[in-house]
C-alpha cells in the first residue's frame, strides 16, 4: 500500500479504536495493555510515524501534525482513563465491608528444637555442670572403633548383620576393616581416647542404629554417651555421677539401684534401673498394679555402664596399670519418652506438627 494510503488509513483507524479499547480496559493492567498498542514502542501509530520520512515532501507537515494530535488525544485518554479507574476502585474498598483492624493478624510459625534434641541439651547440660567436655563422633564409622577396639570378639552376635547396618564398601577383604551405622556410641570414648590423654572427662549424644523396628525400638535412636579416666578413679564415682544426674533430671527422691551386667567394654559391667516415672510407686508405697511401662515392677532399666576395661585401654594406648575409668550409656528416646509420658517411640520419629507443637 503506498506511503499516503498508509498514513489516511492508520491515523482514521486510531482516531476511530482508542477510545473503546480504553473504555473497555477494566483495571490498570488492561488499561496499560490497550495504551502500548497504539502508541508503546511497537504501538501502531509508532510504527507509523516512523515512515514519515517515506512521505512525499508536501505531506510531511500536513501528517505530522495530524499524528502528533492523535498521540496527544491518545495520551490525555489514557490519562483520563488511568483517574477514572483508580478513583472507581477507591469507591469500591470505601463502599465494601469494612476493614476490620481489631482482627488478630496472621502469625508466623515459630520453629522450635524437637523434643529429642531439647532432652539431649538438658542431659549434655548436668554433666557440663559437673565439669565434662562435650564430644562428637560420625554416625558411619569403622567397624574397628564400633566394636574390636572395645573388646569385642569376632563372633560376637552384636557384630552380626541381624543387628548392624553395614555400609558397603569397594575392597574390604574382612569384617574387621568394614564401615558401618554405629550401634552405640561408645565409639565415642575409642576416638577421644585415642586423640588425648587422662585424666578425661567427656559426654558425647547423637544418632545410633540396628537393625530393630518395634513398638519400642526405632532402626534409629539417640544414645548418650559419657565417661571419666584418671588415677584412681571407681565404681563410687560412677554410682555418685549417675545418681546426682538422675536425680537432677527426674527429682530429688527419685531411686535408683544398680545391677551388674555384661558389656564386652566394661569390667564390672552394670545397669541402673531407676523408679518408674509413670506410677511413681515409690511415693504410693503399695503395688504397682497395671502400669504398662514398667509392668508392675515399680522400676525401669535405664542405663548401661561399668568400669572400662583394660583391654580397652590396651587397644588405645594407656596403662591399665595405672589409668581406671568408667563409662555409661543411655536412651536419649527414652528419657525423652519418660519425661513427656510420650506413649510410642514412633512419635518421636514421625514428625507430626500435632505432635511436636504439644511441648
Ligand atoms: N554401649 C552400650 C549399649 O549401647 C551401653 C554402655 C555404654 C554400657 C558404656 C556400658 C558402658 O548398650
Amino acid at each position: 500500500m503506498d506511503v499516503v494510503a498508509a498514513f489516511e488509513e492508520g491515523l482514521e483507524r486510531g482516531a476511530s479504536e482508542y477510545r473503546t479499547a480504553f473504555e473497555e480496559a477494566e483495571d490498570e493492567q488492561a488499561l496499560r495493555a490497550a495504551n502500548a498498542r497504539f502508541v508503546g514502542p511497537s504501538g501502531a501509530l509508532t510504527r507509523l510515524m516512523k515512515r514519515m520520512r517515506e512521505l512525499p515532501g508536501e505531506r510531511r507537515k500536513e501528517f505530522g501534525q495530524r499524528s502528533n494530535q492523535l498521540k496527544q488525544e491518545i495520551a490525555a485518554a489514557f490519562h483520563a482513563r488511568l483517574d477514572g479507574l483508580a478513583a472507581a476502585a477507591r469507591e469500591a474498598e470505601l463502599s465494601g465491608p469494612h476493614l476490620d483492624v481489631s482482627l488478630p493478624g496472621r502469625g508466623r510459625p515459630v520453629g522450635r528444637l524437637h523434643p529429642l534434641t531439647q532432652t539431649k541439651h538438658d542431659l549434655l547440660d548436668v554433666f557440663v555442670e559437673m565439669g565434662f567436655d562435650v564430644a562428637d563422633g560420625p554416625e558411619v564409622e569403622k567397624h574397628e572403633y564400633n566394636f574390636d577396639k572395645l573388646g569385642f570378639p569376632p563372633d560376637h552376635p552384636a557384630t552380626d548383620m541381624q543387628d548392624t547396618f553395614f555400609v558397603a564398601s569397594e575392597g574390604v577383604e574382612s569384617e574387621a576393616r568394614a564401615v558401618l551405622l554405629r550401634t552405640h556410641t561408645s565409639t565415642v570414648q575409642v576416638r577421644e581416647m585415642l586423640a588425648r590423654k587422662p585424666p578425661l572427662a567427656v559426654v558425647s549424644a547423637g544418632a545410633t542404629f540396628r537393625r530393630d523396628d518395634d513398638a519400642t525400638h526405632s532402626p534409629m535412636f539417640m544414645q548418650l554417651e559419657g565417661f571419666m579416666v584418671d588415677d584412681g578413679i571407681t565404681f563410687a564415682h560412677l554410682k555418685g555421677v549417675l545418681t546426682h544426674f538422675l536425680q537432677r533430671i527426674f527429682g530429688r527422691d527419685l531411686p535408683v539401684r544398680f545391677r551388674p551386667s555384661y558389656f564386652p567394654f566394661v569390667e564390672p559391667g552394670g545397669e541402673v534401673d531407676m523408679g518408674c516415672t509413670i506410677c511413681r510407686r515409690w511415693q504410693r508405697g503399695d503395688a504397682a498394679g497395671e502400669c504398662r511401662v514398667c509392668k508392675g515392677t515399680g522400676w525401669i532399666e535405664i542405663l548401661g555402664c561399668g568400669m572400662i576395661h583394660p583391654v580397652v585401654f590396651e587397644h588405645v594406648g594407656y596403662d591399665p596399670e595405672r589409668h581406671t575409668g568408667f563409662a555409661f550409656g543411655l536412651g536419649v528416646d527414652r528419657i525423652t519418652m519418660l519425661r513427656h509420658g510420650v506413649p510410642h517411640l514412633g512419635l518421636l520419629y514421625g514428625n507430626d506438627p500435632r505432635f511436636l507443637n504439644q511441648f
